[in-house]
């Protein structure tokens, strides 16, 4: 019986991996989103039932979960080098000369781009990836295998049979232009910061420690750069070419390039085209093909003699500073904004661009009518970093700053230690009170999506709704007197504001929008009061024991607490019907039984699932981690636990316990 489920695996589990290879290496899907949904559904289902036959190359482990507190260092088996740079056609020249001198004229360059993302180097043994570790120092790197897992074009076994036995193979992981967008639009949505450009975004992703959350950032890798002993070819370009066919992405835009002026063409090109890659890149890199020749050429200390990468220069435009406004935001934060004669930059029209805040004008001393340099290097959002002073008018006068709110015309204050001015009209200010509500009914808040952003406009307009707990007094009557309001809308809007009043606690003290209070801290809070007056009525002291609360959070729920005004909201909130403790099932199993200490989880569980094994550590106010160190608490150990973590366990003197001795400790 357990044979053919096993064989059932295997072959789902091909499936599912030529499946992923067509839609995100070959760019040729073969099926759509909801058969293969359906496809992983069935493997999951069936790893569940059978976990012996889970491997931990399963393309069910791409979707992540697994949490790493502590990048793992090791040591590369070969030292990861870079590249000397040169921004010149004379340097490339001598580059050129040097190899020539070198060879004799008997010799091949590949051209690549230059991706400007994260190096990583993976390893593969008998097909399989076994650890992608990062440049780190170039000596040793941290080991990121279990987020790698998650980025989709990246192999966890190979396709065909002739690759060697044992190799890495080393490249580029990267976020993609258009995923590096949508973050951005959705943390400005959420007044987060914005991540600074793709690479940081992708570098900053590689090492976060919950692997879902990376498992959703898409990102993506090229490689270019293969190690090992038994090579199929003995040269560069053949061998990408082979890795290809094993399941690699590798780049189309490699080109073989005999002469320096093939090299120089390459360059050209690419430097006018670069816009219209849907990935960075900041340069080419040129390599000699020839392994045997990039013996003889050897290395310097930091990089190869037989390799140099011609960066691009940031491409930079001026025009003229028309004028500059104020934007106020959910939380009241106030961002100047500069408005541009519209020049080209980048394959875009710029129109606008962030001045950030009082200190960057006085810096810069930009004027409006000033004639200013935009640059676009690497950031999406283009820059102003200087002014043409050649261009300055006589009697340009220096910026005054907004003192007033340009939407409520509020008094602006800033705080000693923050760059920003806020407007401290927060329940009065049309963009933040209209803000507040769209992030009450949000997804991860209380879920109204029949409400969304033009509705709420609508509303507020309309004098229907001032504030959240306006949400639920509104007649239908009042509703469907406006435009666009059919009865079907009306009603689908009523019935997710009915069920919104299901929503658990904790996303209800997620969705009331205490500053600093995000939804994992939302439900730290939630499980520790357990209501909303314990919370309310908790002093510094008392908020600051509730673990990873600090100082300025702590005062941003006292500051909430004491408004009188958003103390009617809570009230006119509670007398709606929304979940304001947590249920009877929440407290059931949940309990500070586990504070301060931390778990490994490893193995297949009998009566847990993983996942719900990790949420009763936290419900129980335990923390789950991803590796084991000399602060781990406790081991829980399950069926096939990796003998690996054994070894380290028993190594630091870390307890191992079964999930019955588990169920003991929180009873
Ligand atoms: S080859 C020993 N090829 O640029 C040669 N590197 O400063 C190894 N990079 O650390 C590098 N695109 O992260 C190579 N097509 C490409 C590349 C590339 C980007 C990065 C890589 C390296 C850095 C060099």
């Amino acid at each position: 019986m357990s044979e053919s489920e096993k064989h059932k695996i295997e072959e789902l589990t091909k499936k599912i991996e030529e499946h992923n290879y067509n839609y995100y290496v070959a760019a040729q899907p073969t099926i759509g989103d909801f058969e293969f949904d359906k496809l992983l559904e069935e493997l999951i289902q069936l790893e569940k039932q059978y976990p012996e036959f889970l491997s931990p190359n399963s393309p069910t482990q791409r979707v992540g979960g697994q949490i790493t507190k502590e990048f793992k260092n090791v040591k590369h088996k070969i030292p990861f080098l870079s590249l000397g740079n040169t921004y010149s056609e004379e340097e490339l020249k001598d580059f050129d000369d040097r190899i020539k001198k070198a060879l004799g004229n008997d010799s091949e360059y590949v051209c690549e781009l230059k991706y400007d993302g994260v190096a990583i180097g993976l390893t593969y043994i008998n097909g399989e990836l076994v650890q992608a570790v990062t440049r780190g120092d170039g000596e040793s790197g941290d080991d990121v295998t279990t987020n790698v897992k998650t980025i989709k074009s990246i192999p966890l076994k190979l396709r065909g049979h002739n690759y060697p036995k044992e190799f890495e193979i080393r490249g580029e992981i990267f976020m993609p232009l258009k995923v590096f967008e949508e973050i951005n639009i959705e943390r400005e949505k959420n007044e987060e910061p914005l991540m600074a450009n793709p690479r940081n975004a992708a570098a900053g992703t590689l090492k976060m420690q919950d692997s879902a959350i990376v498992a959703q950032r898409s990102l993506d890798c090229f490689l270019y750069f293969m190690i090992g002993e038994d090579l199929p070819h003995t040269n560069h370009y053949d061998n990408l070419k082979v890795a290809k066919t094993w399941g690699f992405k590798i780049s189309e835009h490699i080109k073989m390039a005999p002469e320096i002026m093939d090299v120089f063409n390459f360059i050209n090109h690419w430097d006018e085209e670069r816009n219209n890659l849907e990935f960075d890149i900041d340069g080419v890199v040129i390599k000699v093909n020839s392994y045997e020749q990039q013996r003889i050429l050897g290395f310097t200390a930091k990089s190869p003699r037989w390799a140099i990468a011609y960066k691009f220069k940031t491409q930079r435009v001026s025009t003229i500073l028309e004028s500059i406004v104020y934007q106020v935001g959910r939380t009241g934060s106030i961002t100047p904004v500069a408005n541009l004669k519209p020049v080209s930059l980048a394959g875009t029209t710029v129109k606008r661009a962030s001045l950030h805040n009082a200190d960057i004008i006085e810096k810069l001393d930009v004027r409006v009518g000033d004639t200013v340099f935009v640059e676009k290097g690497g950031e999406i959002i283009p820059k102003i970093i200087g002014v043409d002073l050649s261009k300055r008018h006589e009697y340009s006068d220096k910026v005054i700053y907004a003192t007033e709110c340009p939407e409520c015309r509020a008094t602006l204050v800033r705080k000693e230690e923050e760059a920003n001015h806020y407007c401290p009209n927060e329940l009065g200010c049309p963009p933040q009170v209209k803000g507040k509500m769209e992030h009450f009914v949000g997804r991860k808040a209380l879920n109204i999506d029949s409400l969304g952003a033009e509705t709420i406009a609508q509303l507020y307009d309309a004098g229907l709704v001032k504030n959240v707990a306006d949400i639920y007094n509104l007649k239908k009557e009042d509703v469907a007197k406006l435009e666009r309001m059919a009865e079907k809308s009306v009603n689908n809007l009523f019935a997710g504001i009915e069920a919104s009043k299901k929503i658990p606690f904790e996303r209800v003290l997620y969705g009331i929008g205490i500053r600093h209070i995000g939804e994992t801290t939302a439900k730290k809070l939630a499980y520790y009061f357990k209501n909303i007056d314990s919370l309310k009525n908790a002093n510094l002291e008392q908020l600051l024991e509730v673990g990873d609360i600090g100082e300025t959070t702590a005062k941003a729920i006292l500051d909430y607490f004491s408004n009188e005004q958003t103390a009617d909201i809570i009230k006119r909130l509670k007398e709606s019907g929304l979940q304001f403790e947590l249920s009877e099932d929440q407290l059931v199993n949940s309990s500070d039984k586990l504070k301060d200490v931390s778990f490994v989880v490893s193995g297949v569980f009998s009566k847990f699932s993983r996942d719900d094994l990790k949420k009763t550590i936290e419900q129980n106010g335990g923390k789950n981690v991803g590796s084991i160190s000399a602060k781990t608490s406790y081991v829980i150990a399950g069926d096939n636990m990796g003998p690996e973590k054994h070894k380290k366990a028993e190594k630091l003197g870390i307890p191992i316990i079964s999930e019955d001795d588990f169920i003991n400790m929180i009873k």
